[in-house]
């Protein structure tokens, strides 16, 4: 006789449809909300892109406000150069962290309020990629 049971595998339980067909639970729950879960994880931890109109605002903003200090070219001036020879070798989420909360003591003033994390780590990729590309 066979046993209406499911058959549980550590985690992961099989339970057998009336059509004989077999249908494995994780954690007892539907193979469709734990595939919707596995998709969501999926995503990139930076999913969110500025929009192309914002883009071009932080790109504006990067030439005009950030190079009146680090130059138009972001070759340095009063501020540190942030050419992408200068930023590889550095974490981008501590020089976006650098652009949101500025360094006291030294004229690189807080960004926060202006931009949002994703912004600031969106103009960090930029400037590691270099402006003119
Ligand atoms: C008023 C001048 C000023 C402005 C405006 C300014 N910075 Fe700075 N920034 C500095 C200075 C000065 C430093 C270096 C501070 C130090 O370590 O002595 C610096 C440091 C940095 C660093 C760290 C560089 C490294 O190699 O660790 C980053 C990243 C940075 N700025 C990004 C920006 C961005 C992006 C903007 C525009 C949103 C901006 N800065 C605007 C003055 C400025």
């Amino acid at each position: 006789m066979r046993s209406r049971r499911p058959h549980a595998v550590g985690w992961v339980e099989r339970q057998r449809k009336p059509n004989g067909s077999a249908v494995r639970r994780v954690l007892g729950l539907d193979p469709t909300y734990v595939a919707a879960v596995f998709a969501f994880l999926a995503l990139p931890a930076f999913a969110a892109d500025p929009a192309p109109t914002r883009q071009a605002e932080l790109d504006y903003m990067l030439r005009q406000d950030c190079g009146s200090c680090h130059g138009m070219t972001m070759k340095g001036g009063l501020g540190a150069p942030l050419l992408p020879e200068f930023l590889q070798a550095k974490a981008p989420d501590a020089l976006a962290e650098v652009v949101l909360d500025g360094i006291p003591g030294t004229p690189m003033p807080p960004w926060r309020g202006l931009l949002t994390a994703d912004e600031a780590r969106w103009m960090i990729d930029r400037l590691r990629r270099g402006l003119d590309q």
